[in-house]
């Protein structure tokens, strides 16, 4: 994938890793994801995921915080994006800390709010008609509903963990979700497995148009 984004002529603005980072969260895990992600010309962002260990990637992906949970916000190519941390450590789905609510409330009102926000996680916090991962999405979606509500800057919300492209709406906001870089899981119709390893891999373009709709083109490889 980042070949491809390194043989493309044009220009991305900012690439979007929305977790996970690591499969183990080890040190030497993510060494390796930093010299990867080190390789691309364009500015990475990124947010932990349920199977990344929040000292671990904080050692190679410096927030400038002590504390948990991992969050961080960008302002470039006159978008907002603040990168979430929807982990709790030890779990597999989950909510976002009642810290992470407030410091997205922040940086949401500090952000200009003639440029469009992007908020971005890792679990989705909707049901996605994938059982496997439904049952430990991102719970306590309503005060995150409400939030984002109050602030009509924001543009979308963008996230992973599923392994598979889709798309739903959240608060009334398109919910955009990346498909897996290494394996695929996809609704019990389609295989009877829950990780398809035969699906190619593949990412999303995204795309805010001038009336600041959201276009998406996806890339499988
Ligand atoms: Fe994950």
């Amino acid at each position: 994938m980042l070949d491809y984004l390194d043989d493309i002529p044009g220009e991305v603005n900012a690439v979007l890793v929305t977790g996970d980072i690591t499969d183990h969260g080890t040190p030497a895990e993510y060494q390796e994801a930093a010299r990867l992600l080190g390789t691309c010309r364009f500015p990475v962002l990124t947010c932990p995921g349920n199977h990344d260990e929040r000292s671990a990637y904080r050692a190679v992906f410096p927030d400038g915080r002590a504390e948990s949970p991992v969050n961080q916000v960008h302002r470039l190519a006159g978008a907002t994006f603040a990168m979430c941390d929807s982990s709790i450590p030890g779990r597999a789905g989950d909510l976002l800390d009642d810290s992470t609510i407030d410091w997205l409330d922040e940086v949401l009102t500090a952000a200009p709010r003639d440029e469009p926000a992007f908020v971005c996680f890792h679990h989705p916090p909707v049901r996605l008609g994938v059982p496997f991962v439904d049952a430990i999405r991102q719970f306590g979606e309503q005060r995150l509903a409400e939030l984002l509500q109050r602030h009509q800057h924001v543009l979308a919300v963008l996230c992973g963990y599923v392994h598979t492209a889709a798309a739903a709406t959240f608060a009334g906001l398109p919910l955009r979700v990346a498909p897996g870089v290494v394996s695929m899981i996809v609704p019990p119709r389609e295989t009877g497995t829950i990780i398809d390893y035969r699906l190619p891999p593949g990412f999303a373009f995204r795309a805010v148009g001038e009336d600041r709709g959201l276009v998406t083109h996806f890339r499988s490889l």
